[in-house]
């Protein structure tokens, strides 16, 4: 069911203990990413657990609109026959994304150097978030923009007739923007520089390198990650096997570890370190969790995450921590709840231009249910331990991860949860529900069912 229709509140209430051995779906900057580069190659991609979520869906219409051939195969694998770089065509209609920032941010990057006219709409929250940061390093390669104003969506843009290298300092943290930049370079003749001063997840790099592109990462003497890009390659296409995303199994893992009885295991998990920084601080919590079968695929290293219901304590979370775990504070505030003392959550600036203004949604949806929050401009200390937690109604803001966390507290929680909309848990996680059902939750869309 896409997002945009009617919202669908869902309510979750405790039962049992969570047991059981799942799989959460493959890694979404992975899979926009294979299919983005799988269109810029020459050939036939194949893409192998591919997340079928509405944000991936919908930049597979995008590549689609430029020419690519991308189609299901009877064995669930996705094959990509890319148009190439350089011969993309110019799209029909309107681009809409939907509710994906990754998505509509990395396109701008790779239409932005080819000369070819396109316009990208969003939803109710992609259109609030600033774009501005994609579009100004465009402008500078020569890309033309037509944006709202603050340079949000709609955006039209046509893409520069011979894009211009150039060397670009990341201003935030963010591999979307790095993203976009490398991939414009892409197509943009001599050298592209990003230079990167707080390091972010690194798929981009990663991955153009498996399609063939020559781009090279060093630290230069500040510390800093230096990525150079020569544009014009010849991308060759690829298998790529894609991994269980690390941000989906968050909720499981946090869900175990405060649902009392309980034992999950979760497998084939992606611990790339740039996404592990939310394993990295339940550890610290006091978590119990164990990295079985560690092994190598794909380029990254995966393991099953074996997770047991924990006594957890409350910790003070480095801002120099939140790139490896910017998804995740969502779903740390409803473990910070059920922890003995403080959890003091720093450098959180970011999650103020997420699919909604993460921290306040977080700050908001925990003092509905009881909970204990203080929310600065760019931190927020959960006091966890209260009694009597739960039975609020949780406004997600079209933001699939607040509404999958306050489910997850909803089954801890000594009241059911409500969140206003589950509808748009289909933009990462369709199969959210049923795999808590798996385990043994209760989530319902009839409250008085789940109560
Ligand atoms: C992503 C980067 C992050 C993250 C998003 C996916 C990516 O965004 O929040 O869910 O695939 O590059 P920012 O780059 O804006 O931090």
């Amino acid at each position: 069911m896409s997002h945009t229709s009617a919202p669908v509140p869902l309510t979750s209430a405790a039962g049992s203990p969570l047991k059981g051995t799942i799989r959460v779906p493959g890694d979404k900057s992975i899979s926009h990413r294979s299919l983005m580069f799988g269109a810029l190659a020459v050939g036939r991609t194949t893409v192998l657990g591919l997340l079928e979520s509405e944000d991936v869906l919908a930049t597979a219409d995008a590549m689609r609109a430029v020419g690519a051939k991308i189609e299901k195969q009877d064995d669930g694998s996705y094959t990509v026959d890319g148009i190439g770089l350089g011969s993309l065509l110019e799209p029909e209609g309107v681009i809409d994304f939907g509710n994906a920032g990754t998505g509509v941010r990395l396109t701008m990057g790779i239409f932005g150097s080819h000369n070819i006219a396109a316009t990208f709409v969003g939803d109710a929250s992609l259109s609030k978030r600033p774009m501005g940061r994609v579009l100004d390093p465009l402008r500078e390669m020569g890309t033309n923009v037509i944006a709202r104003d603050g340079d949000r969506l709609p955006a039209s843009i046509r893409g520069a007739e011979q894009a211009l290298p150039i060397t670009y300092r990341v201003p935030m943290p963010s591999a979307q923007v790095k993203s976009a930049v490398l991939l414009a370079g892409l197509n943009a003749p001599g050298v592209t520089t990003v230079i990167e001063p707080i390091a972010t997840r690194d798929h981009t790099e990663k991955m153009l390198k498996g399609f063939g592109a020559d781009i090279s990462v060093s630290l230069n003497e500040a510390g800093e990650r230096v990525i150079k890009l020569t544009g014009q390659p010849e991308l060759k296409p690829q298998d790529i096997d894609v991994p269980a995303d690390p941000s989906s199994a968050a909720f499981p893992i946090v869900a175990a570890l405060i649902v009392p009885g309980s034992d999950v295991t979760i497998e084939n998990v992606m611990l790339n370190e740039h996404r592990t920084g939310i394993i990295t601080t339940l550890i610290e919590m006091g978590g119990d969790i164990e990295l079985l079968n560690k092994r190598s695929a794909g380029g990254e290293e995966v393991a099953d995450i074996r997770v047991k219901h924990s006594l957890l304590k409350g910790i003070t979370v480095p801002a120099k921590r939140a790139p490896s775990m910017i998804d995740e504070y969502p779903v740390l505030a409803i473990a910070a709840a059920f922890a003995e003392g403080d959890t003091f959550m720093l450098g959180l600036e970011e999650l103020r231009v997420k699919e909604s203004d993460r921290l306040a949604a977080v700050a908001r949806g925990l003092e509905a249910n009881g909970i204990p929050c203080v929310e600065t401009e760019d931190t927020l200390t959960v006091t966890g331990g209260a009694s009597d937690i739960g039975g609020g109604t949780v406004v997600t803001h079209l933001d699939h991860r607040i509404a999958m966390s306050f489910l997850i507290l909803g089954i801890a929680a000594h009241k059911p949860v409500t969140v206003d909309d589950g509808a748009v848990i289909a933009t990462s996680f369709p199969t959210f529900t049923s795999l808590f059902e798996e385990l043994g939750a209760k989530i319902s869309a009839n409250s008085s069912e789940a109560a």
